[in-house]
Order: structure tokens, then C-alpha cells, then sequence
């Protein structure tokens, strides 16, 4: 049974070129589907501006999808701003990739961590101390941090304080966006150990969202590859790190450094990054791609079953 599944989801932004220019049509997100199921963590990982916070905005209800469906726990996700979504929202919890942006700065950590369960009209004053305390305890805060503010704070703590706030609620679902990014690579192994741990004494499952492949795929269980807002190789990470088959996944892992001999010769990508309003035809990664072939400028690939039960969006990679 999944908890969370997205059924052939877009976004599309209106934007302007210029002060006065015509409003152009931005596919943030482009017929996306997956599914997520308790307990487990779908990895979406891909270049800035590929479209993976808009798909955590989308999973989360924040946002609606201009295209498709979502739904959560069999319901599908109600308007924003109705009781039932305040009800879902508590099921469903953001962890932001920059803690003080997420944080009120007036706010101690404590008063931070209560805020969710005062929304929620969850337990009374006392209970509610009790929790946060143990909310604190439970992501490796000391108890005298519960009073600092967050500009007393190091990265680090920040970041677990935010983490206690979005588990206040006792979440079904985390959508955990960038959420080490901000932090120092000795410290983000600290916070993703914690995060892992908690989400398995728990049993939450997590959306969870990283430009950083090897990232995500220590959290992992299962792996999206995004491309101009679209997915182009979903499935097992330990499959796609010894045998990635989409192109673009190939020159994904082909950046990451390996003790030993490189199995994967290292793979540049030319061309310009990509941009959403300005959508290469067929396969958007044509421009890019070393082994594009005619076919790939006139056709967009689907996403389709290919080796190991990957997903794979490539006109050149065998259907299973
Ligand atoms: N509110 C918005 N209005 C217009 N364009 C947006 C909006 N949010 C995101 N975009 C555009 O959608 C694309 C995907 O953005 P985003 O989901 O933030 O990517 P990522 O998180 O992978 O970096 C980008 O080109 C971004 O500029
Ligand atoms: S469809 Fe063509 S351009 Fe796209 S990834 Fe495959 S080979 Fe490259
Ligand atoms: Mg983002």
C-alpha cells in the first residue's frame, strides 16, 4: 500500500521575460509519477532547477498540481487551507534546507517545537512541555539549548531543532528538501545518521531531496533521477550507482569520486545548463547528451521498464 503517490503530476508557472513581456508557460514539473510507501524514502536528486523542491511543494499540498493527481493516505490532497488539509498537514511535514529561513527568530527552540503541537491542539500545556522535551532529547539537543534563540545556535542544532518541530506532529511522511546542503560535510553525516535513525524507530517515510547523489543515496531506498522537471531513471540505488542507464544518470555518477580504480569514466556534460522556459524538443536532454541520435530531437522518451526493475526515459535503452 503507498502513502503518498503523485499520478502523472505538472506544474506550470506563469512567467515574464522582462517588466512587459508576455507571460511564458514554465513546466516546472512535467508528468511526474511515483509513489512512496510507510517506512520507506524515495530520493529525488538532479540539478538546481530541475524541478525537485516544486515536486516537495506539490507532494506536500502547499502547492496544487496544474496536471494530475496526488493523494495521501487514500484521500486525495485537499484544497490548501481547508480543516482537512490542516488535518493532513499534520501527517505530512516539511524539513527545510535552511533552517533559519524555516525558523521565527523571536522564537526559542522550545516555543519553536510547541508552535506545531499549539496549531494542532495536541495534548494540554503540560503535556506539551513534557513532549517537547522529549522531541529535543530524541534529535541530540541539550537541555539547555531549549531556551537559546536560533541565532545561538550552530548549523547543526539548527537544523535538529527544525527536525523536532516537524516531528511534533508525529508525521506519517517527511519531506526533507536539501536538508543537509546548508551544513558541513562532517556534520551533515551526523545529521543524516539521525534522521535515518529516527525515520526507522518511527516508521516515517520520507520524500527526501538532494542535488547530491551520494546523499541520497545513503538515505535511499529508491531513487528518482530528475531532468527538466521530468523523471528519467527511477529505481534501486545500488542498481544505478553500478549501472546507471540513462545518460544523464551515467554522467551523475560518473562526477561522484570513488576510492580505486573509476569504474565509470568521468563524464562532462557540455551545453548550457538547462533552463524549463526554454524546453529543448523531444528528449530535453539532446543538447547534452553524448549519444543522441535523430530520433531524439523529434520524440520525447517515456519513462518505461527496463533492466532490474528500473524505470528508464532513453530511446536507446532496452524495454524489459
Ligand atoms: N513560484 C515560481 N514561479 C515561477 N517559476 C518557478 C517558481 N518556482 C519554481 N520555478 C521555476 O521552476 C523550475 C524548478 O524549480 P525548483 O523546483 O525550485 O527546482 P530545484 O528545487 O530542483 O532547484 C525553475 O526553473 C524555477 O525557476
Ligand atoms: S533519448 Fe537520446 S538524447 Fe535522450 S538520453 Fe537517450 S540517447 Fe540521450
Ligand atoms: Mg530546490
Amino acid at each position: 500500500m503507498s502513502l503518498l503517490s503523485l499520478e502523472g503530476v505538472s506544474r506550470v508557472y506563469a512567467t515574464r521575460r522582462g517588466l512587459f513581456g508576455k507571460p511564458v508557460p514554465v513546466r516546472a514539473v512535467d508528468h511526474v509519477s511515483f509513489s512512496v510507501a510507510p517506512g520507506r524514502t524515495l530520493g529525488i536528486v538532479g540539478e538546481s532547477g530541475c524541478g525537485k523542491s516544486t515536486t516537495g511543494r506539490v507532494a506536500l499540498g502547499i502547492e496544487r498540481p496544474s496536471e494530475g493527481s496526488v493523494t495521501f493516505e487514500g484521500a486525495t490532497m485537499p484544497m490548501p487551507g481547508t480543516p482537512e488539509w490542516r488535518r493532513m498537514r499534520a501527517r505530512l511535514q516539511l524539513v527545510h534546507q535552511d533552517p533559519l529561513g524555516a525558523m521565527d527568530r523571536r522564537l526559542t527552540v522550545a516555543a519553536q517545537v510547541a508552535e506545531p503541537l499549539e496549531i494542532h491542539g495536541i495534548g494540554d500545556k503540560a503535556e506539551r512541555t513534557d513532549r517537547v522535551a522529549a522531541l529535543l532529547r530524541d534529535v541530540g539537543l541539550r537541555a539547555d539549548l531549549a531556551e537559546r534563540h536560533p541565532h545561538e545556535l550552530s548549523g547543526g542544532q539548527r537544523q535538529r531543532a527544525v527536525l523536532a518541530r516537524a516531528l511534533a506532529t508525529d508525521p506519517a511522511l517527511l519531506v526533507a528538501d536539501e536538508p543537509v546542503s546548508a551544513l558541513d560535510v562532517s556534520i551533515q553525516a551526523q545529521v543524516i545518521n539521525m534522521l535515518t535513525d529516527l525515520q526507522e524507530a518511527r516508521g516515517i517515510a520520507m520524500l527526501f531531496i538532494s542535488h547530491d547523489l551520494k546523499v541520497v543515496r545513503q538515505v535511499s531506498h529508491e531513487v528518482a533521477v530528475m531532468y527538466l522537471g521530468r523523471i528519467v531513471e527511477q529505481g534501486d540505488p545500488e542498481a544505478i550507482f553500478a549501472d546507471p542507464l540513462h545518460p544523464y544518470s551515467r554522467a551523475l555518477v560518473s562526477a561522484i569520486p570513488v576510492p580505486g580504480p573509476r569504474r565509470i569514466e568521468r563524464i562532462v556534460l557540455s551545453g548550457d545548463p538547462p533552463n524549463p522556459a526554454d524546453r529543448p524538443s523531444g528528449c530535453a536532454f539532446h543538447p547534452r547528451c553524448p549519444l543522441a541520435v535523430s530520433a531524439c530531437r523529434a520524440e520525447v522518451p517515456e519513462l518505461k521498464a527496463a533492466a532490474d526493475g528500473r524505470q528508464v526515459a532513453c530511446h536507446l535503452v532496452e524495454a524489459a
